[in-house]
Formats: C-alpha cells, sequence, structure tokens
C-alpha cells in the first residue's frame, strides 16, 4: 500500500525538476543537476550558520568593501565561495556572477560545454548575520546567448524573461528552498537528518491581497512623495500590518504565503533605490509571478526591465496582485 507521507519524503528536489519538466530531455536533466547543486550550496551555507557562534572566524566584517559600496562581511565572502566551488565541479556552469564580485566569474574547463551562468546573491540580509537572524540566498539560471568571447557578458543585459530558472533559500528556523522553472513555484525544506530538500508546498500561490506592508520607514522623507502618500494611506486604513526583517527574502517568502507588498522605493540619494535588478530583483519576480502576484518598479513589470549593467539596481514594489496595483495607483496617479 502506498503511504503517502513516505512518498513525500520520497520527493527531493533533483526528483521533483525532472517531474515537473516530464521528460529526460538533456534540459530536464541539467536543470535537475543545477538545483541540485545549488541545495548542496545552500546545505553548506545552513550548515555554517547553524553553529556560527560557537567558531572562530564566520561572524563579523572583512574589513573590505564591495562593488556596492557595503562593508563585506565574513558570512558574505564564504558564501560567495561556496557557489563557485560547488559549480566548478559541475561542468554545467560557464560564468557565475554575484552581488560580491565586481566582474563575473569565468570557470573555463566548462566554457565550451557549460552553457549556463548563475546569478546570485550569496547571503541576502547581511546586516542580520551577527545577531541570529533570517537571511537568505538568491539565484537566478540563464543560458549563455552568443559566444562571450570578449568576456564581457553582455548578454546577460537582457530581461529577466530570459531566466530559466530561480528561487531561493532561506536560512530561518527551518532552510528552506523555493523555486521556479515557469511551471509554477514550489518550496521545499531541508531535512537535516536526511541531507535532502523534501517537498513542502507543490505549486503556491500567493493571496490576491494581504494585509503586510513591508517597507523601510526609516527612508521616509527620502522618498517621492507618491510613496509616502501610499504609506500615510496604509496608515489609516484597517487590515495593515508592517513587517521588515531586513533580509528581502524571508520578508517577500512571508507575503508569498500570507499576502501583502514588499517596497524598496527609490530615494533622494539612491533614485533607483538598493535592490539590483539581475540577482535580487528579477528572480524573486520570477518566483512571485510564477505564483499569481506581480513585480514592478512602479512604472513597468521587473520581469521586463533591460539592464544597462551588470550591478543595476532598480525600485522595487513586490507581492499580492491587488497591494501592488495599489502603490502603482499611487505612483501613476496620486491616489
Ligand atoms: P544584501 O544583504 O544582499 O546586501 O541585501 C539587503 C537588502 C534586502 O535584503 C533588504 O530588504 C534590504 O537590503 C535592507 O536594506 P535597508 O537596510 O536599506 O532597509
Ligand atoms: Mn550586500
Ligand atoms: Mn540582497
Ligand atoms: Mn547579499
Amino acid at each position: 500500500v502506498a503511504d503517502k507521507a513516505l512518498d513525500r519524503d520520497c520527493t527531493t528536489l533533483s526528483r521533483h525538476v525532472l517531474q515537473q519538466l516530464q521528460s529526460f530531455s538533456p534540459q530536464a536533466q541539467d536543470l535537475s543537476a543545477l538545483m541540485n547543486r545549488i541545495a548542496l550550496a545552500g546545505k553548506l551555507i545552513a550548515r555554517r550558520l547553524s553553529h556560527a557562534g560557537l567558531m572562530e572566524g564566520v561572524l563579523g566584517f572583512t574589513g573590505d568593501v564591495n562593488v556596492q559600496g557595503e562593508s563585506v562581511k565574513k558570512m558574505d565572502v564564504y558564501a560567495n565561495d561556496v557557489f563557485i566551488s560547488v559549480f566548478k565541479q559541475s561542468g554545467l556552469v560557464c560564468r557565475l556572477a554575484s552581488e560580491e564580485m565586481e566582474k563575473p566569474y569565468y570557470i573555463p574547463e566548462n566554457c565550451p560545454i557549460g552553457r549556463y551562468t548563475l546569478l546570485y546573491d550569496p547571503i541576502d540580509g547581511s546586516s542580520n548575520t551577527d545577531t541570529n537572524l533570517s537571511l537568505g540566498s538568491i539565484f537566478s539560471i540563464r543560458q549563455q546567448e552568443g559566444s562571450d568571447l570578449n568576456g564581457e557578458a553582455a548578454d546577460l543585459l537582457a530581461s529577466g524573461r530570459h531566466q530559466l530558472a530561480a528561487g531561493y533559500i532561506l536560512y530561518g528556523p527551518s532552510t528552506m528552498l523555493v523555486y521556479t522553472i515557469g511551471r509554477g513555484v514550489h518550496s521545499f525544506t531541508l531535512d537535516p537528518s536526511l541531507g535532502e530538500f523534501i517537498l513542502t508546498e507543490e505549486n503556491i500561490r500567493i493571496p490576491e491581497h494581504g494585509p503586510v506592508y513591508s517597507v523601510n520607514e526609516g527612508n521616509f522623507w527620502q522618498w517621492d512623495e507618491s510613496i509616502r502618500e501610499y504609506v500615510r494611506y496604509v496608515h489609516r486604513t484597517e487590515g495593515y500590518t508592517a513587517r521588515y526583517s531586513g533580509a528581502m527574502v524571508s520578508d517577500i517568502h512571508r507575503i508569498l504565503l500570507q499576502g501583502g507588498v514588499f517596497l524598496y522605493p527609490g530615494t533622494l540619494p539612491k533614485p533607483e533605490g538598493k535592490l539590483r535588478l539581475l540577482y535580487e530583483s528579477a528572480p524573486l519576480a520570477f518566483v512571485i509571478e510564477q505564483a499569481g502576484g506581480r513585480a514592478t518598479t512602479g512604472h513597468m513589470d521587473i520581469l521586463e526591465v533591460v539592464a544597462k549593467k551588470l550591478h543595476q539596481r532598480t525600485p522595487l514594489i513586490i507581492g499580492s496582485p491587488k497591494n501592488v496595483a495599489k502603490v502603482e495607483s499611487f505612483i501613476q496617479n496620486g491616489h
């Protein structure tokens, strides 16, 4: 007799990817192997985080400043290197581009056959690292388009619709992996005793509307008046509640499951906001759209934005379709 719980225990991430593509085509095999490697990176990072406070040299700053102008944490570097190490041996990925590296990292051995590029945010929510709070990793997979002979990775400057797969790992009370390959959104929970990500929920749908608004209100006086008006509207309307953790992965995960909106609008000093298009906003937009939600700059769908440079930033408004439409209406019509 088939046992339902046992069946679920056997739905590992790599098997799930294959099942969704329902074929043993080369691309199904590749995506399954790629997701398996991302899962390994997630496990290595989760393992280090789980006893970070007990080890020397894990927490705190390195003393360096990254290409974003941010102070780098030791965990940012460790997690950045984990992805490189994991993919060096995969044979599948030719280039990796991350928040922590000014230029893409090439794995020349993989380049003749390695047709994929991994874009990633190794640790999302770095400021939470030293206080044992939720963190994430964000990933996006694209197919290399063209030869990239001059090493400029110009093909990455294409819209988010070119993503083959995207998702995130959430390091919370348990470690979860959420992904899409354009066929819905699915979540997995790491079972540490098995060392496997096991299916938690298939075809997640975001609520049409939700109570949460998630934004750093410390920037209130640096926003455009339209965003201030939206937040005033939320303040005087019953049924809204604020949640902001410092890690967009955890804030957006809550919104994916329970509804609401996350905003990182432009500010006076940073008109494009803070979040980076290629490895933060676009992958999360792919996930949220696949779950029935929306992601916009306020004027344009995030997935339509074509990057002009690797580390380009965009304003981001993402979440339940009705909440996003309301913010958009403040931006476009003032109410
Ligand atoms: P990262 O840690 O990868 O640099 O990204 C942090 C991002 C995001 O996760 C978070 O929502 C936001 O920056 C927080 O920024 P503020 O402190 O400006 O609110
Ligand atoms: Mn950072
Ligand atoms: Mn980030
Ligand atoms: Mn980061």
